[in-house]
């Protein structure tokens, strides 16, 4: 059994629970439980703050945890990076009211900056050689400076609407972040070890399908070489005989962003019938 601490509400705990799903993994219903596991894959699920989770994983409270980058590195744990995972994107950033004049990161000095995130900040300033002064708080970081607690504010910033409503403006964007897979310094053992490498090779086939859609259409045989010409190959698409053998079929994988650039193409030199179906994974 492998153990993943994830967090149990808050801004990865749906698209971690969408990830696990995807690869498979159905967890036994059970309501209001830190521990939970799955009822078809050898896993269970810690469920904890975000905050906690750096350390359940250090300590091997966890075998594995989902959290964000901001944390683990805010947290300084005894942890590795698995893989990133490509959701819950945000960024760790300075930001002041949107008035003040900002000409650089020289406004610091001497200011005073609130934050959840010390660690990171300090950091950041000493680098940078700006003396300020940090002032932590646990929540409601964006609404210091309204209330005169702080001159500027250094935290989590995802859509940027939390920033406008307070008034606030994002000045220097320190730390991009995302949720990453995380693991303790130790080798687990071989029973773990085998349970992660089929996780990791799911989240693989999961990543891999992400973004990109399956696409059939009929094409007349005098217009193949047209149609194969505009499909970008990552593989040489699949082409099937029809009934009518002046048409044929073909199948093929496109990437989301060139799909509708990609269709139209296609029905100018002749394809129809064109379908386009989701992929849930895909295995290279
Ligand atoms: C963060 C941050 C802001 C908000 C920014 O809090 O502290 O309040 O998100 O997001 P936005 O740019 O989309 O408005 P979060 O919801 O992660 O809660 P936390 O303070 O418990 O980490
Ligand atoms: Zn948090």
């Amino acid at each position: 059994m492998l153990r993943i601490a994830v967090q149990s509400k808050g801004r990865l705990y749906e698209e971690t629970m969408e990830l696990l799903k995807a690869a498979g993994i159905k967890l036994v219903a059970v309501k209001r439980t830190l521990l939970v596991p799955s009822r078809n894959f050898p896993v269970e699920l810690l469920f904890l703050r975000d905050d906690d989770i750096p350390d359940s994983v250090a300590s091997g409270t966890a075998d594995i945890g989902i959290v964000g980058l901001n944390e683990v590195l805010e947290k300084k744990k005894d942890v590795k990076q698995i893989r990133p995972l490509g959701f819950s994107k945000c960024r760790l950033s300075l930001a002041i009211p949107k008035e003040a004049d900002y000409k650089g990161v020289e406004w610091f000095n001497g200011k005073k900056i609130a934050t959840s995130y010390p660690e990171i900040l300090s950091d950041f300033l000493a680098k940078n050689n700006i003396k300020a002064d940090i002032h932590v708080i646990s929540g409601s970081v964006e609404i210091a400076p309204g209330i005169g607690l702080a001159d500027g504010i250094f935290d989590i910033v995802s859509s940027g609407s939390t920033l406008i409503s307070n008034n606030l403006r994002e000045v220097e964007v320190v730390l991009p972040s995302e949720a990453v897979l995380i693991g303790g310094t130790n080798d687990l053992d071989d029973e773990k070890q085998a349970i992660l490498n089929e996780l990791l090779f799911r989240i693989e086939a999961v990543k891999e399908a992400e973004n990109k859609k399956y696409v059939l259409m009929n094409v007349p045989r005098e217009k193949l070489q047209a149609v194969l010409a505009i499909l970008p190959g990552i593989k040489s698409p699949t082409v099937l005989p029809l009934a009518d053998e002046n048409w044929c079929s073909v199948h093929t994988v496109l990437e989301e962003k060139k799909l509708w650039t990609c269709i139209n193409a296609l029905k100018a030199v002749g394809a129809t019938g064109i379908l386009v179906l989701n992929i849930e994974e895909m295995v290279l």
